[in-house]
């Protein structure tokens, strides 16, 4: 019999107009100096005024620190942490995607260690997280990265991520209010739609899945499946807003207990090598790996193409999951992301080095229901450059 270990950030407010739980939330912690992580576009459009005004009329000491970049390098991550002991806050709110997110709370759980991140990362560093740290409020500005209820925060190195993880890295209080997704853009909601999409689907036929992750995986999938489409065509669409929120808090719920596995392990050197963002990497590889393991996790896959909103009963297992992949794959190429790796730019002779970077995410390749060793990495960058789904020899 096996035991899964479930975690659960300690509390979430999730629904539209959720962010006014802020202040009640903020005032339990009674701290006295705040920084806020976002990013310069958030700042730009005014987005994050929406976190900071009511925090300042409240009368705290807001600092808005906003040197994020997406997919952030390892030394932006440094510097924050610097900046964040120097600067003694004792909360830090993220407001934003994946990046500022994962920023925040790398920052909030490192301001209270020793030495630099790098030092913490899971596959070359030496030091564990052994620290609380600061309280940490995060809030999501799109529907996708999940980060907001994780215990990981992805930095990019030369050519490829690596991650700090612990279950203090777990946010204090998670705010989901899909009211500040209206304005990203049809290209962004697409990719972080399509992210939040793979973690769920990962998650599903992950090894570490487990009866509580399924039921999250699956709702994620249907909610994700009617509402992706309407969201990137109209984002002004409050529905699908809403179910792309609640689709994509599902997913990382689910990723996060169950694990991602081959389309991560895979984009990641995408993301790290031709600056990729992390959404339209895992889009791209997404039929790929899919249709590369199908045979392995045929059942799962069937559940899928249903959760998809397609029909299993008439099918065998094995058709069934050749459907899904065809599925997934109307998905990605609905909401306009290119499907091969030609479509960015990515030469042939890339191929092998992609290759030697994704072999090295041993963490992920783990979860795969299907063994994925050098060779099946290299058949399948090789089928995503190709655009032709390729299976196992
Ligand atoms: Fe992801």
């Amino acid at each position: 019999m096996s035991v899964s270990r479930i975690v659960f950030t300690p509390l979430n407010y999730v629904g539209w107009g959720s962010l006014e739980q802020l202040i009640p939330e903020v005032e339990r912690f009674s701290p006295k100096k705040i920084l806020v992580v976002t990013d310069p576009v958030l700042e730009k459009i005014g987005l994050v005024q929406r976190v900071i005004r009511p925090l300042t009329e409240q009368g705290y000491d807001v600092y808005v620190y906003s040197d994020v970049v997406p997919e952030p390098p390892l030394e932006i991550g440094e510097k924050l942490v610097s900046f964040t002991r120097q600067g003694r806050f004792d909360m830090v709110i993220g407001v934003g995607g994946g990046s500022a997110m994962d920023l925040a709370k790398l920052a909030a759980v490192l301001a209270v260690h020793e030495g630099p991140a790098a030092d913490y990362l899971n596959l070359t560093g030496t030091k564990k997280v052994h620290k609380k740290g600061l309280p940490k409020i995060l809030i999501p500005t799109t529907s996708g990265t999940g980060s907001e209820v994780t215990n990981i925060s992805v930095l990019s190195l030369d050519t490829t991520k690596d991650v700090v993880t612990h279950d203090y890295l777990l946010a204090d209080v998670a705010i989901v209010d899909p009211e500040l997704t209206v304005s990203v853009p049809p290209r962004v909601t697409a990719a972080t739609g399509i992210d939040a999409l793979t973690h769920a689907v990962e998650a599903y036929v992950s090894v570490n899945a487990s009866p509580t992750t399924d039921g999250l995986a699956l709702q994620a999938i249907r909610l994700i499946a009617r509402s992706l489409r309407k969201a990137v065509e109209n984002g002004n669409d409050k529905q699908a807003r809403i179910d792309m929120s609640n689709g994509s808090y599902l997913a990382g719920l689910a990723f996060f207990n169950a694990g991602v596995a081959g389309v991560h392990a895979l984009a990641y050197p995408l993301g790290g090598q031709f600056h990729i963002p992390h959404g339209e990497s895992n889009a791209v590889l997404l039929p790929y790996v899919m249709g590369y393991i199908r045979k392995s996790c045929a059942k799962r896959m069937a559940d899928i193409l249903n959760a998809l909103g397609g029909n299993s009963s008439y099918l065998s297992e094995e058709e069934a999951s050749y459907r899904c992949v065809e599925e997934l794959e109307r998905i990605v190429r609905d909401v306009g992301i290119p499907r091969t790796l030609g479509g960015f730019h990515i030469p042939e002779t890339a191929l092998e080095r992609l290759t030697q970077d994704a072999v090295k995410q041993k963490r992920l390749l783990a979860r795969s229901p299907l063994p994925l060793l050098e060779d099946d990495i290299r058949a399948i960058y090789r089928a995503a450059f190709d655009g032709v789904v390729a299976e196992p020899r």
